[in-house]
């Protein structure tokens, strides 16, 4: 299946104005077309980093900031901050958090290519549908390992391509051809953000690469949790001391 260069466009302004134009419905239209399962890989996620109370966590490109709620509402007394660079996704997860029972502390303005915060601060460090849309990957990845406490998590949960042809053949047709058009119509959206969705997914690296990629930059132990026969996957690693990364 091609990759349309144009619809991976991943340029800040762009990738911004794409989310802020769905930010009112982005919560709807996850559950919708993720048929809820979305849920579930969140929940999954949390318990595979097994925060503790007392630890900081950070979400980074938090959106709406159903992951950052989901920290705070499981565990008792973390601090967990949410951040991300898009103002209208910002605000809704503003106002789920004033709704919510157990609080985010906060949920700021950050960019995920240059965290406006200090290094080795956090336990957890977490990114979920998120890595996919930043500028550099790379530069991403570095800045969430940078923030983390050595020997401290990272978790990414992340769109991959099921492995097993069948599956990969019937899910890639409904995401390059079904789900651009259900998106579409619910968000009428005009910056072509539910094409770029399967545009993205299709070029960004997944599986052992990820796990490659994420172990040459400074994590170790990284292991790769395929969900819902590899639609996604969840990526978790410890940050390696400055020896071992030498
Ligand atoms: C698909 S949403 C994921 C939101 C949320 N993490 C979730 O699980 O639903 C991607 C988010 O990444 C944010 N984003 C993309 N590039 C970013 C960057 N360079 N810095 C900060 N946020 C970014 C977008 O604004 C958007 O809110």
């Amino acid at each position: 299946m091609e990759v349309d260069s144009q619809a991976v466009d991943k340029r800040g302004d762009r990738v911004r104005a794409m989310f802020a134009s769905i930010a009112g419905r982005y919560d709807l239209l996850n559950h919708l077309l993720s048929l809820n399962i979305d849920k579930s890989w969140r929940t999954f996620t949390i318990k595979k980093l097994a925060p503790t109370a007392g630890q900081r966590i950070l979400d980074v490109c938090t959106g709406t900031g159903d992951l950052a709620l989901g920290f705070a509402a499981r565990v008792p007394k973390v601090e967990v901050i949410g951040l991300d660079f898009c103002p209208e996704m910002l605000e809704v997860a503003r106002q789920k958090n004033a709704k919510a029972t157990a609080k985010v502390l906060q949920f700021g303005d950050g960019d995920a290519t240059q965290l406006p915060v200090e290094s080795n601060a956090f336990d957890i460090v977490t990114c979920a549908f998120g890595l996919r849309n930043v500028s550099d990957t790379e530069r991403g990845i570095d800045e969430m390992i940078r923030v983390a406490k050595v020997g401290g998590k990272v978790g990414i949960l992340e769109f991959s391509k099921p492995r097993v042809p069948i599956l990969r053949w019937c899910y890639l047709a409904y995401f390059k051809y079904l789900l651009p058009r259900i998106g579409q119509q619910v968000s009428g959206n005009d910056h072509g953000a539910y094409e770029y969705l399967p545009a993205s997914v299709l070029a960004f690296p997944d599986g052992p690469v990820m796990v490659e990629l994420l172990t040459s930059r400074g994590l170790r132990d990284v292991v790769a949790y395929p969900l819902t026969l590899g639609i996604a996957t969840l990526y978790v690693g410890s940050k390696s001391t400055p020896k071992e990364r030498r």
